[in-house]
């Protein structure tokens, strides 16, 4: 199959292509390397085709890119929720300006299937649990509402132009080449940044709030299934459906701690407080493999 990833230079993307192209898919990546990094492709470079291209801009080049593909897994954004808040627009330019300029670059006569890295920060603060994909939608940061407005205009577009495409909630993703740079990017990055500088791991508030965690081994075979097993116009939560709590990761990773008191911080890690939600909803497929030990 044809299959291009949008955002394909970063940790999910890289991730992804290594498998499609192991699997003898013919791959290309649009990335503009903000975050993502060549390295991450070295493995895969002489079997791909590279765009070094910014979707925030609609070009000729970017539309050229989208022909032929079959399948289009649309990753590139901004992905960190602190930052956003001080460059809200920025977030608006990747992230719903760049959805709608991937939108418009589709190859309506090849596409298949359009899949959408959407986030489960859609959620806010929930107070049910599990968070089902019909829970209510609070979205507290720049970040969270730029990836909804963009699961919005996927959704969109598939029920009025007829785009084959479903959108994917990830919870926090973790695994090789995940960040590990900046304060705020995910638990897992950070910390293990921390250890490998010999760095005590900064505990926000008391460590035990909890999260979901899915490995991006395990994400990327529910990406790969969810080209056929998804119906479109559909959402869909992914995640590994377990609840574990930052003091068990801090203890698994090992080495001094520090706990930190930020009333605003302490907010944003308890967005993840226990969530516990089918994966694909009606097909729990993968038993996730990788656990963190
Ligand atoms: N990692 C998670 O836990 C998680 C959770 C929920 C949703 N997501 C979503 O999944 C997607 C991939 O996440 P990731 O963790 O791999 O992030 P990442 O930052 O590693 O990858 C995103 C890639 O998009 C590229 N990019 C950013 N803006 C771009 C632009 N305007 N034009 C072209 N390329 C651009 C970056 O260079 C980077 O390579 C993101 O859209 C993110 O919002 C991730």
């Amino acid at each position: 199959m044809k299959i291009l990833i949008t955002g394909g230079a970063g940790f999910i993307g890289s991730n992804l292509a290594d498998r499609l192209v192991e699997l003898g898919h013919k791959v290309s990546i649009i990335d503009n390397l903000s975050a993502g990094n060549l390295k991450n492709l070295t493995k895969i470079k002489k079997k791909i085709k590279f765009y070094k291209l910014d979707i925030s801009k609609y070009s000729v080049k970017l539309k050229k890119a989208f022909t032929g593909i079959e399948c289009v897994y649309h990753f590139a954004g901004l992905a960190d929720i602190v930052p956003s808040i001080k460059n809200p627009d920025k977030y608006f330019n990747s992230n719903v300006t760049g959805t709608l300029n991937v939108l418009k670059s589709i190859d309506k006569k090849s596409i298949k299937k359009l899949i959408y890295s959407a986030s489960a920060s859609c959620y806010g603060l929930p107070k049910k649990f599990p968070i089902k994909e019909n829970s209510n939608i609070d979205t507290q940061y720049p970040y969270a509402l730029t990836k909804f407005l963009g699961e919005k205009l996927i959704m969109h577009w598939e029920k009025v132009y007829n785009l084959p495409s479903v959108s994917l909630r990830f919870f926090n993703v973790y695994g090789p080449r995940s960040r590990t740079s900046g304060a705020y990017g995910a638990v897992f990055g950070v910390f293990l940044a921390q250890k490998l500088s010999d760095k005590p791991l900064t505990i926000v508030g008391n460590g035990k709030q909890t999260r979901d965690f899915i490995h991006v081994y395990d994400l990327v075979s529910a990406l790969i299934l969810s080209i056929k097993k998804t119906k479109n116009g559909e959402i869909y939560n992914l995640g590994g459906g377990k609840e574990v709590s930052v003091n068990k990761i801090a203890k698994i990773i090992g080495g001094k701690k520090i706990f930190i008191f930020l009333k605003f911080i302490i907010s944003f890690f308890n967005f993840f407080k226990f969530i516990n939600f089918l994966i694909f909803s009606n097909f729990i497929f993968c038993s996730l493999l990788n656990s963190f030990e």
